[in-house]
């Protein structure tokens, strides 16, 4: 059997990580900006989460939802008091995508009504829902077309208190800092006339927070540099678990729980669990919020001075540098005679940067010499 040919592969087989490095069979060393897309929040093999995981798997790895587990306990309540949202209730999946899918749901319960709000350029995920609520045409099947979804600009006040007026309207739902779009950030202003017209018209506010949660910002999440917002539901996902695949929904505690409401089978198993609690643990331990914030500004600060990059935008380590012309051939080559994964995004102009969140500044520094040459033309 073959795999099924979806992804343009670069011909590299990554064997092994450490850090802020992933390394290939012949133990060549790449500088990992890429996060593996986004989703390497403490490193690659960070020796405390490998020894949770282990440790875990040598008592029980997997058991059902039908019974009490401890570990999602234990992992709401530290989830809880590192994001601030103590008060509100966790309910675990395995992806983003899903994460999304389940908010919907939630939202579309609470109110009784199917229609959502998003915005152009969102990515909220390729499963039923979430790809309807997702701005790419390209990749929405006619079977996930079943309700309506109105996509409207960021900033645009009096088309979304248009759309609200209506009182049909389940959610509206936006990224914390927009991600596959090419890092773009909604302003605290209308992220506050959002929650403020959402309250006033009965919908439901969903914070996406898959890409740019768990510290990637300089914050928990993205959208608490604004002290005043508590979106109703807070999706996450990639970082949680550095690459042990699991997800979660923060729900308000007006939002009721009743048996049979969502289920999964892997969802908050043990093994994830202990993946996301090792996760929780480093981020606090190793203070790498604290570092997202500096790190992140320092480079920032030194790419803006780098000749030829036309625009930098971001805040931590979500960072999108902006080109003047398409990127596909620089990233190659940053890639295969640098030896640097960066990210790209659905704008061509524009490369990601998504190292973890422990990188140090040395590695800053190289990737910073790595692109000055590259761009330069060498
Ligand atoms: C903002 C955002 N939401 C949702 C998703 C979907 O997450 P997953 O690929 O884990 O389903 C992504 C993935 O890139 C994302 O960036």
């Amino acid at each position: 059997m073959k795999t099924f040919d979806v992804y343009p592969l670069y011909p590299i087989n990554i064997t092994h990580g450490k850090g802020a490095y992933v390394y290939d069979e012949k133990n060549t060393p790449y500088l990992d900006f890429y996060g593996g897309h986004a989703v390497i929040s403490i490193g690659h093999s960070h020796p405390h989460y490998v020894e949770r995981i282990k440790d875990q798997l040598d008592k029980i790895g997997f058991y059902s939802n039908s019974v009490q587990n401890d570990l999602q306990v234990q992992l709401a309540d530290l989830l809880g008091k590192s994001s601030n949202y103590e008060d509100y209730q966790l309910f675990l999946i395995n992806s983003g995508a899903e994460a999304n899918e389940n908010a919907l749901k939630l939202a579309s319960f609470h109110t009784g009504r199917s229609k959502i709000i998003s915005f152009r350029k969102g990515f909220h995920g390729r499963t039923s829902a979430a790809v309807n609520i997702t701005d790419n045409p390209g990749i929405v099947a006619p079977i996930n077309k079943g309700f309506p979804c109105t996509f409207l600009e960021f900033g645009d006040e009096s088309a979304l208190e248009k759309e609200l007026k209506n009182e049909d309207t389940a959610a509206i739902i936006i990224e914390g800092i927009q991600g596959i779009a090419g890092i773009y950030e909604p302003s605290a202003d209308f992220l506050m006339y959002i929650q403020e017209q959402a309250g006033k018209y009965g919908s439901v506010l969903i914070l996406d927070e898959v890409q740019s949660g768990y510290g990637r910002s300089g914050h928990f999440f993205a959208h608490q540099k604004i002290k005043a917002l508590k979106p109703d539901l807070i999706t996450v996902a990639k970082g949680m678990g550095n690459g042990f695949p699991i997800g979660g929904v923060l729900i308000a505690p007006h939002f009721e729980a009743k048996y049979g409401l969502l289920g999964t089978t892997f969802g908050g198993n043990h093994l994830a669990c202990a993946a996301a609690i090792a996760v929780l643990e480093v981020i606090e331990n190793e203070n790498l919020i604290e570092n997202a914030r500096s790190i992140g500004a320092y480079l920032i600060d030194n790419l803006r001075s780098i000749p030829g990059i036309k625009e930098v935008r971001g805040s931590g380590l979500m960072i999108g540098i902006e080109m003047p012309g398409n990127i596909k051939e620089l990233r190659s080559k940053l890639l295969f005679q640098h030896q640097l994964f960066t990210g790209s995004a659905s704008d061509p102009h524009t490369i990601r940067l998504l190292p973890p969140l422990n990188v140090h500044q040395r590695e800053v520094d190289i990737c910073l010499e790595r692109l000055e040459t590259a761009i330069a033309g060498n």
